[in-house]
């Protein structure tokens, strides 16, 4: 089959292939580099990072569900300090672009860690408002477009040089009112879709399995939601996408791309096998190939109507 060049551009951060590692399925990579070379990733997102360390909440806190998981992790990390010192000279050393994830609890919060963040040289800031699982910031900001707009305005003003992403939430009933209110805001991408919140309850117990009640759902049961969000987020902003949700498969990937996405991230596959996300872009390249197309790029909104 003909070569396809994979390389695609986020933000104008170039990408050797389209596939990322989705925030808070992938750690800062340690345990994944024992598996791969981290550079053969067209990007890292690390795990989400706040202002000050947090525990996270308590267990338990992941359930498996059918074709997905429930999570409510609660942002458990070292805090954006701890990051900088300790884990990005470990991500620096390989060949791909780091995407660093934060939440804040206030606006001023966003702008510190942007600050920071800039400062240290990642690649690409990935402003989470739609975090599930924490009472204060999270999803608070990413259901209001006024707050929404904040938060990124605030961002924007504090990354420098480097592109902000802000990561949507599914859980709202029009995705495309927070994606405009980012847009308007100054945002250069967009991120989509985080979980959608769920519940498992046991029926012997009658208690919910999670501590917290609620999680985020995520894996292939959410990947048609995350195609439909896409492809109206889409059509409704000139912003580039980095899609997200459900994906397993090189197909999956495509969906998104087609959909009107730039790059797609996989997740919670790789709970299930480390070597997901390369599998992901080795289906992309083979479908495009089988396709005529020169580049892989050439998915991207390239979905035709129904009729
Ligand atoms: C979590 O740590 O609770 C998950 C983060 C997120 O869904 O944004």
């Amino acid at each position: 089959m003909p070569e396809v060049n994979m390389s695609v551009s986020l933000a104008g951060v170039p990408l050797k292939n389209p596939v990322v590692v989705a925030s808070g399925t992938f750690g800062f990579g340690r345990e994944y580099g024992k598996f791969y070379d981290l550079g053969e990733l067209g990007g890292i997102c690390a795990k989400g990072l706040t202002l000050r360390p947090r525990m996270g909440n308590p267990a338990p806190r992941i359930a498996e569900t059918p074709m997905g998981m429930l999570n409510s992790v609660g942002l458990e990390n070292p805090g954006v300090d701890a990051f900088i010192a300790e884990e990005l000279p470990f991500l620096r050393q390989f060949d791909t672009k780091i995407i660093a994830n934060i939440s804040g609890n206030t606006p001023e919060e966003y702008g510190i860690m942007c600050e920071k963040l800039s400062a240290a040289g990642v690649d690409l800031i990935e402003v989470n408002i739609s975090c599930p699982n924490v009472k204060a910031g999270g999803l608070a900001y990413g259901t209001r477009p006024e707050l929404a707009a904040e938060v990124t305005e605030v961002a924007k003003r504090h990354a420098g040089r480097v592109p902000v992403m802000v990561k949507l939430s599914p859980n709202v009933t029009d995705i495309t009112e927070i994606a405009r209110a980012a847009e308007g805001a100054g945002a250069d991408a967009l991120s989509l879709i985080n979980t959608i919140r769920g519940m498992r309850i046991d029926v012997d117990t009658r208690r919910p399995v999670l501590k917290m009640n609620t999680g985020g759902l995520s894996g292939p049961a959410v990947l048609p939601v995350a195609v439909r969000m896409v492809w109206e987020v889409r059509r409704a902003v000139r912003l580039p996408i980095l899609g997200m949700g459900g994906v397993s498969r090189g197909e999956d990937a495509a969906q998104l791309m087609l959909a009107g996405a730039s790059a797609a991230a996989v997740g919670t596959a790789m709970f299930a096998d480390p070597f997901a996300p390369l599998r992901v872009r080795d289906g992309l390249a083979e479908i495009a190939a089988r396709q005529g197309l020169s580049a892989v790029s050439e998915l991207t909104g390239a979905v035709l109507p129904f009729s």
